[in-house]
């Protein structure tokens, strides 16, 4: 059995556990999965080779109805009439139902169906696997079936890929062990099938690894996330000494710095899951995440929800894109605008956004420890409270206009990041001119300031800057109301980002 198994070449571990539950006899699965295709080709394999000799095979979708051994059987796109033809067929057989509705919202009648099932098949031969890129199960239906979490690929199954196709084709000798390793490393967060078609095309023009093949691997991997395009690594370019106060929000990630190491996970100190941070436009709460992966030294992917909406399937998109960050932990994901992900499940949201917010919840309950999730917001009134209630969030803070010092702090850091020297100007005078600014206002008054200096060969004045600064209108004036609004809101829901009293 477990060499016909192989036979298919998928992970091992998924595979794996997909037999071991067959041969316990459980006739309804559950297989959690990205890998469609593979668990198909999979399921097809079982059903030639499981019982010695051929038994049906058949796949159902909601849009082709259920196909045996690919003849269509009449009428069974409604899946309570797939799931009634699966009942009725005689002997063994083997049956993939695609996206199958038994979410928790699903029609009363379809869970007594799948229930009546269980017991119709037990000990027949005949075995049902529902497939989804998600988990999702109606309490009455977690004692019928059997789940199975069919990851993506881990090192030593990308490896096992790695050995049967480039060394069964090229010889041992084509890569060697340490290569291997650092290219399995390199692959993770792909599906197995994408592993096979990126190893196809990297060394059907080589002979044996080079450090040609490595780039290109690295290459086609980001082509491949940007092909899904809503996920994006983002270099580390900041430290925390960029940031001009909020000493709260410091001392908070400081005292984690060391936290995301084996040592502590060993010692079994809680990890932390993460924070959200929310407030006013341009006051650095990007800035803020994205100098995390500086200090605690791990990757930083960005998730954009902007992007997210804009694929045909936001939901399977999103879900996808935080397993691929699990499967490149531990790493900080960064849910960018997270407001537009979860802010319809508000009555009259639509059914989409809700089921993003509710599965957004459970993968935080039940994500690998090593995925520190930084999410931010700034449109805080459409946040349901749920998400800070049960976000799971360590700790929600929020980030408020600077306070003098603050302010003072900032010019510093543009001052200095521009070449000049924060010595030479009256910073208490214009931290007290830019009452109400934002951090982006000021970083943009200093920037102003320079190019206009610049363009009449001379270095920056204190004037110069004065100048720029009552030419402008900072947001805070323009948008006074809701920022009101947005304080009072963040009020008791938040802490303060900031130590300082508000000045
Ligand atoms: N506290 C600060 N210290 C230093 N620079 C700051 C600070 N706040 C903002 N800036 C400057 O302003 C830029 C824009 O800020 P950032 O994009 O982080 O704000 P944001 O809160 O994420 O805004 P939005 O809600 O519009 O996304 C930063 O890249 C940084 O240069
Ligand atoms: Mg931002």
């Amino acid at each position: 059995m477990s060499t016909a198994v192989a036979a298919v070449s998928a992970p091992a571990k998924g595979m794996e556990k997909i037999r071991r539950a067959l041969t316990g006899g459980h006739p309804l699965l559950y297989v959690q999965s990205w890998e469609e295709p593979r668990i198909e080709r999979l399921v097809q394999h079982l059903a030639k080779t499981f019982f010695g000799q051929p038994v049906p095979f058949g796949v159902w979708s909601v849009v082709d109805g259920l196909l045996v051994d690919g003849m269509p059987i009449p009428e069974t796109r409604d899946p309570m009439k797939a799931l009634d033809a699966i009942l009725q067929a005689s002997g063994k057989g083997f049956y993939m139902l695609k996206d199958f509705p038994a979410s928790s919202d699903a029609r009363p009648e379809i869970v007594r169906r799948l229930r009546d099932l269980y017991r119709g098949l037990k000990d027949r031969g005949r075995h049902v696997l529902l497939l989804s890129p998600r988990l999702a199960i109606p309490e009455d239906l977690k004692k019928e079936i059997y789940v199975v979490e069919y990851e993506l690929p881990d090192e030593v199954e990308i490896s096992r890929i790695i050995d049967a196709s480039v060394r069964r084709r090229l010889g041992v000798e084509a890569i060697d062990d340490s290569a291997v390793r650092r290219l399995a490393l390199a692959m993770r967060g792909l599906t197995a099938d994408e592993i096979g078609h990126l190893l196809g095309k990297v060394f059907a023009v080589r002979k044996g690894f080079d450090e040609s093949a490595f780039l290109e691997v690295l290459a086609e991997k980001e082509q491949m996330s940007k092909k899904e395009g809503v996920l994006e690594f983002v270099p580390p370019r900041f430290s925390v000494e960029d940031i001009g106060g909020y000493d709260t929000l410091k001392t908070w990630l400081r005292k984690r710095q060391a936290l995301f190491s084996r040592e502590a996970l060993d010692a079994g100190i809680p990890i932390p899951r993460g924070i959200l941070l929310m407030g006013i436009s341009g006051c650095g709460k990007s800035l803020c995440v994205k100098t995390i992966s500086t200090l605690w030294n791990l990757p930083l992917f960005r998730l954009d929800m902007n992007a997210v909406f804009g694929t045909e399937n936001p939901e399977s998109t999103f879900l996808k894109a935080l397993r691929s960050v699990e499967a490149v932990s531990p790493a900080v994901l960064w849910i960018d605008e997270i407001e537009m992900g979860v802010g319809g499940y508000r009555e009259g949201g639509d059914a989409a956004m809700s089921r993003i917010f509710s599965g957004f919840l459970t993968w935080m309950q039940e994500k690998s420890a090593l995925v520190f999730v930084a999410a931010t917001a700034n449109r805080i009134q459409l946040l349901p409270a749920e998400i800070i209630r049960k976000g799971r969030f360590d700790q929600v803070f929020f980030v408020d206009l600077p306070t003098e010092e603050e302010r003072k702090q900032i010019f510093t850091i543009h001052l200095r990041k521009n070449r000049c020297d924060p010595a030479r100007f009256d910073l208490v005078f214009l931290s007290k001119a830019t009452k109400g600014w934002n951090g982006a206002e000021i970083e943009q008054a200093v920037v102003s300031a320079v190019v206009e200096s610049y363009s009449e060969a001379r270095p920056v004045t204190e004037d110069d800057l004065h100048r720029v600064i009552s030419a402008t209108v900072p947001l805070a004036v323009t948008m006074e109301e809701q920022i009101k609004a947005i304080k009072s809101w963040a009020h008791d829901r938040a802490l303060n980002a900031s130590t300082a009293q508000k000045m």
